[in-house]
């Protein structure tokens, strides 16, 4: 079998400023969403917060400088709305439009492309207060104000663009079961009105993106799929399987991809459809150059007799996990790849994360030799590899994540990284893990 990634593949890792960079409060920062949930106590594991987080806002130069030891050609990570505007709207603070001048001058410096997405979930709280947040268009359209501002800034050495990470997380996780910022219990037809809000927020985004660009701008947005797999590959249960993918992505990934609601989702929603209109579908489902999938773990499937014409397999409590709990499944990111370009034929894709949170330890010798996470993301690069092989238009590979982080709810009770990060005196140590992804790009192949 062909091992050889194409000469021009994008190998990367993946960031988001709420995550990394820390200085919560410096250079006229406003608060975000984030900033206030992580303050509620009980809300993030150990009651942590993003308020140093890595330290990457003083510590950019290093951390570019280790992705270039790694080989790195890309690096996808996310701009913080609230440095740019600290209240959401209205006055742009420059301070933070330079930080990120100075990290983009710094990626070029060592040939890394910047992959930027607009929002990564740190909403400036104003927006909350004042709006709403996502329950309100108001927010959609001031998100495409922002994303004007950014593009105008930096498009002239920016070319790939995300508007947003993840929709369901700071929607659905945020506004029905109280797990991500801004946090709460709210009725069905609220969240459906905040994924809603979100896909309209990505369309006039699109729009602001494309009207500043001052190059040649290449659009996606970053999803995670409901991602699925057949238990084996037999036709009958890749056929299910399909159908899965296609009834687990119809709120978010369908509707944005082809403008519509389907009558079966509308019909399951009811009264608790959103508000939206025709018009609207228009702007969410404009052509994207290309998308991004994020993928962890996916729901094996078979073929059964019942009306769907499948059923999800429970998994086994033996079956290999991660130190989320995480199923490891490599296939699911196949599929992913495979459904997708037979749903959406030809359409770039870039794997926009992928990795596995690990055990890390530190040897007396000062070395992590984290060999579960090597199998993990060999597996999925193999993966990838297949995918490519027979044609799918793959065309990058970001690894979640490139140093260990703020992991949400989670707090820092969880190591993603390619390379540690010492929270008491931040020291980065690239991990063996680091030193594998390192050799499979600088040969460019996956054995
Ligand atoms: C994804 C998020 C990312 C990170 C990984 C583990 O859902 O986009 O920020 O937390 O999970």
């Amino acid at each position: 079998m062909d091992t050889i990634f194409p000469e021009d593949f994008k190998w990367g890792a993946a960031t988001a400023s709420y995550q990394i960079e820390g200085a919560y409060d410096e250079d006229g920062r406003g608060l975000s969403v984030w900033d206030v949930f992580s303050r509620r106590p009980g809300k993030i594991m150990n009651n942590d917060n993003g308020d140093i987080a890595c330290d990457h806002y003083h510590r950019y130069k290093e951390d570019v400088r280790i992705m270039k030891e790694l080989g790195l050609n890309a690096y996808r990570f996310s701009i913080a709305w609230p440095r740019i505007l600290p209240t959401g709207e209205g006055k742009i603070n420059r301070k933070g439009i330079d930080f990120y001048n100075r990290l983009i001058d710094e990626l070029l410096e060592n040939n890394i492309e910047p992959f930027i997405t607009l929002f990564h979930w740190d909403l400036p709280q104003a927006l909350e207060e004042k709006y709403g947040g996502w329950r309100s268009k108001t927010v959609s359209k001031l998100f495409a104000e922002y994303a004007g501002i950014v593009v105008k800034e930096y498009s002239d050495r920016v070319k790939y663009w995300a508007t947003m990470n993840e929709i369901i997380c700071f929607t659905y996780l945020a506004h029905e079961l109280d797990k991500h910022a801004p946090g709460g219990r709210e009725p069905r037809k609220v969240t459906n009105q905040t994924i809603h809000n979100a896909l309209l927020g990505h369309g006039l985004a699109y729009t602001a993106i494309r009207q500043n660009a001052k190059k040649e701008a290449k659009i996606g947005l970053v999803e995670v799929p409901g991602a699925v797999f057949p238990i084996y590959d037999a036709e009958e249960h890749i056929e299910a399987a399909r159908k899965a993918f296609f009834d687990k992505n119809q709120a978010i990934l369908f509707p944005l991809m082809t403008g519509k609601y389907n009558e079966e989702l509308v019909r399951l929603l009811g009264a608790d459809m959103p508000d939206y209109n025709e018009e609207e579908m228009k702007i969410i489902s404009q052509p994207l150059d290309y998308i991004g999938y994020n993928n962890y773990f996916g729901t094996p499937i078979r073929a059964a007799q019942n009306e769907k014409g499948y059923e999800e397999v429970s998994i086994p409590s033996s079956f290999p996990r991660t130190e989320m709990g995480w199923a490891i499944t490599p296939r699911a990111l196949y599929y992913i790849l495979k459904f997708s370009n037979d749903f959406f034929p030809g359409l770039p894709i870039y794997i926009t994360e992928n990795g596995i949170a690990c055990d890390d330890r530190e040897t007396e010798g000062g070395e992590i030799l984290d060999i579960d996470r090597i199998e993990y993301l060999r597996n999925h690069l193999q993966q990838c590899k297949s995918a490519i092989n027979e044609g799918i238009p793959l065309k990058g590979y970001f690894v979640w994540s490139l140093l260990d982080n703020f992991e949400w709810s989670w707090g820092y009770s969880k190591r993603f990284g390619i390379v540690m990060v010492n929270y008491s005196n931040m020291a980065r140590t690239i991990k063996l893990s680091g030193r594998y992804y390192s050799g499979v790009i600088k040969s460019g192949r996956v054995l």
